[in-house]
């Protein structure tokens, strides 16, 4: 029962996007996904609304600082994964969930603003190992990058990620219309018209490596064990940098 927090400081990086397509990918693969969602604008929250009662992708909303303890505990023994969608802006909801978290993502745009509200999740991270030797595996995720073009900014972050030594997903999530639209539309990838959404296929294709890459951390990998293989995944380890 992984518990998967997404955080960057910075407001607009795409967290929300990249839980919702996580758990809905999960969800295809047979798992049980509850949404943890602390973010103010609770995004997810009236997607659940828009789409209707589902039996395997639970969303609760107003997740606060006196709630969100009670609520891994709770929603632990009936999920396989636990998402936790955070605030854009700095918030003691950050280090206290990290602090419950198996996997901490930090989606980032290719852009400096971006790669700031990161570093302070990174740094975070980084003080919680040197200070209390408490080491939680986390990830960036590039987000909305452009199918075309490798922007010169993008390269800027990568490689200050690289210096920095921080793990950084194999697949980027592409800038795609089906990823804004599923908001309004609710529903899924799966349930979205092709015809009347550009590249549907593709943005598809996107999520389903994106969540395939994340379950094949060793961290995720360990703590479901217990949960046993379905969709008949075989994970691969990879190392962080
Ligand atoms: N890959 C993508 N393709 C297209 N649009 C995207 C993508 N990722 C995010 N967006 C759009 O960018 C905006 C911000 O994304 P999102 O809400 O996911 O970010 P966030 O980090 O959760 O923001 P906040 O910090 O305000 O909670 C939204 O309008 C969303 O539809
Ligand atoms: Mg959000």
């Amino acid at each position: 029962m992984p518990v998967i927090t997404f955080a960057n400081t910075k407001g607009g990086a795409g967290k929300t996007t990249a839980v919702m397509l996580l758990a809905t990918e999960l969800e295809r693969m047979g798992y049980r996904v509850t949404i943890l969602d602390a973010d103010p604008q609770y995004w997810i929250n009236r997607w659940s609304e828009t789409t209707g009662d589902r039996t395997t992708i639970k969303v609760i909303p107003y997740v606060t600082m006196a709630s969100i303890e009670r609520l891994i505990t709770e929603y632990k023994a009936v999920s396989d994964f636990i998402l936790v969608d955070l605030p854009g802006a700095r918030s003691p909801l950050l280090a206290k969930t990290i602090g419950y978290s198996d996997h901490v993502l930090i989606p980032i745009q290719g852009c400096a603003m971006d790669a700031q509200g990161g570093a302070h999740v990174i740094e975070l991270l980084q003080y919680l190992e040197d200070k209390a030797s408490i080491r939680i595996p986390h990830s960036v995720v590039l987000t909305r990058v452009n199918s075309m073009v490798t922007t010169r900014a993008l390269q800027v972050v990568k490689q200050l990620l690289a210096e920095r030594r921080v793990h950084v997903l194999d697949t980027p999530i592409i800038e795609r219309a089906a990823f804004r639209d599923i908001f309004s539309s609710g529903g899924t990838l799966y349930t979205m018209d092709p015809a009347s959404v550009t590249n549907l296929y593709k943005a598809q294709e996107n999520a389903r490596a994106f969540a395939e890459e994340i379950l094949s951390y060793a961290a995720m990998r360990l703590a479901l064990t217990h949960v046993g293989a379905k969709a008949g995944m075989t994970p691969q380890v990879r190392t962080a940098a």
